[in-house]
């Protein structure tokens, strides 16, 4: 179909608020393949952006083992089947032994909302704190918590030791950030309120790629357990290797800390959706004496586990984390050098593929170069880079590509925003 039809027949029959990527021109995708994907013409785009396609896009042992799997069976967990327990024993494996329960569900909204039901059951409290411009999922439970849609008082702030309320001349800024939370359940415990959960982003994606200090989370998951509430922390972006030197991003924290629930998503089935809440036996039993059945058609399917195993393999025999550690090293060096040429960076942070390159007018008053940081986005896109820019004032280009990303790619990438921001590039 002609590209023009088929954005006619989208504007017509798709809802208006499914935004799309560069509406002015938007770009036409047919394939893919690893980190690169290609137009309707064949003109190959680097993707660094596309943390679903974690382990390449279609890569052959995944597409194989959901393409046999479809021929053998598809249906729902209530029969037996090895590859439900299978795919839960590997995925417990990556995880401390506390965390043993699975729940599969279909999205990150459907596993966070499920992560919120089982908070309440568990601890019978209903206030949930979250973190300023958090972003947790679309569905109402979640739209009712997410900041990075609508603010609240129950909104922690962003543990950013750059733009943030303690940045890094405090003296312990964990301790700071994590005693705005108590801050909030005394507030709470005054107004006779009471805390069921706090739920965070291990790293702060759409925050705009925010490293909370080592320790934050260990004193905030004391503060609210005291207070008889549960941590959750969502994975549903950041997790399954991403950071290289961990599997789940909450463990860059220390060994000290272990969640009481984990939600997980994009990245889990490499692009089929799926997604899971894992737990501790105790929220699993106090979810069963609701004595209400979990039932969901789709979640735990046979395909989507074997989908779930093939990509937990690749990982591991690609040694993807490795390759996350070597190239997310190689490119935060050379955005380093970058900063140091071009005053309109301002902060590069990141571990392994997850990268932020913070952009301001002013390296002292922090203004966020907002339309520079969309210049170069959308200049990128001339060159057939797919970047994209977040946090709260759209000024931090995200870097998380599939975690097969190479030493060239960040090579190519970094020379067009040195030529970008040069104003070299023809
Ligand atoms: C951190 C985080 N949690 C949850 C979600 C919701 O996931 P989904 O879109 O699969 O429902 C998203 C989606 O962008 C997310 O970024």
């Amino acid at each position: 179909m002609d590209k023009n039809q088929t954005l006619n027949l989208r504007r017509k029959h798709i809802g208006p608020s499914c935004k799309i990527f560069f509406s002015h021109d938007p770009i036409k995708i047919v394939r893919a393949k690893g980190q690169y994907m290609y137009d309707e013409k064949g003109q190959r785009y680097l993707d660094c952006i596309n943390n679903v396609a974690h382990v390449g896009h279609c890569h052959p042992d995944v597409v194989k083992a959901g393409a046999e799997q479809m021929e053998q069976l598809n249906t729902n967990s209530r029969f037996l089947h090895d590859n439900l327990v299978l795919f839960a024993q590997k995925l417990q494996a990556t995880l401390p032994e506390r965390l043993s329960v699975c729940y599969f569900v279909n999205s990150g909204s459907e596993a966070n909302d499920l992560a919120l039901r089982l908070a309440w059951q568990y601890t019978n409290n209903r206030d949930v704190i979250t973190l300023e411009n958090a972003y947790h999922g679309h569905v109402s439970s979640l739209i009712d918590i997410s900041p990075y849609k609508l603010q609240h008082q129950s909104d922690a702030p962003s543990p950013d030791v750059y733009r943030g309320k303690y940045r890094a001349d405090h003296a312990d800024p964990a301790t700071a950030y994590a005693d705005e939370v108590k801050d909030i359940i005394d507030k709470a415990h005054s107004k006779r309120r009471k805390i069921a959960a706090f739920i965070a982003e291990s790293l702060q994606s759409c925050g705009g790629q925010v490293i909370p200090p080592a320790g934050y989370f260990q004193q905030v998951a004391k503060h609210v357990r005291k207070a008889g509430g549960v941590f959750i922390a969502d994975e549903v972006q950041v997790g399954f290797g991403r950071v290289g030197s961990h599997f789940w991003a909450f463990q860059l924290q220390g060994d000290d800390f272990v969640p009481d629930i984990v939600t997980m998503g994009k990245p889990i089935g490499n692009g089929h959706p799926m997604s899971c809440v894992v737990t501790t036996k105790e929220v699993a039993e106090a979810f069963m004496s609701s004595g209400m059945e979990y039932f969901n058609t789709f979640g735990g399917n046979p395909v989507s586990c074997a989908i779930g195993l093939a990509v937990l393999d690749v990982i591991e025999k690609e040694d993807l984390r490795g390759n996350a550690v070597r190239v997310g090293r190689h490119l935060t060096h050379l955005l380093e050098k970058q900063k140091e040429k071009h005053l309109l960076i301002g902060d590069i942070r990141g571990v392994g593929l997850f990268v932020g390159v913070e952009l301001v007018r002013d390296r002292t008053k922090l203004t966020p170069a907002t339309a520079e940081a969309q210049e170069v986005i959308y200049r990128l896109k001339e060159e057939h880079i797919l970047l994209s820019a977040d946090g709260p004032h759209r000024n931090v280009l995200k870097f998380k590509p599939p975690m097969c990303f190479s030493v060239e790619d960040a090579d190519l990438v970094v020379e067009k925003i040195d030529l970008i921001l040069t104003g070299t590039l023809p």
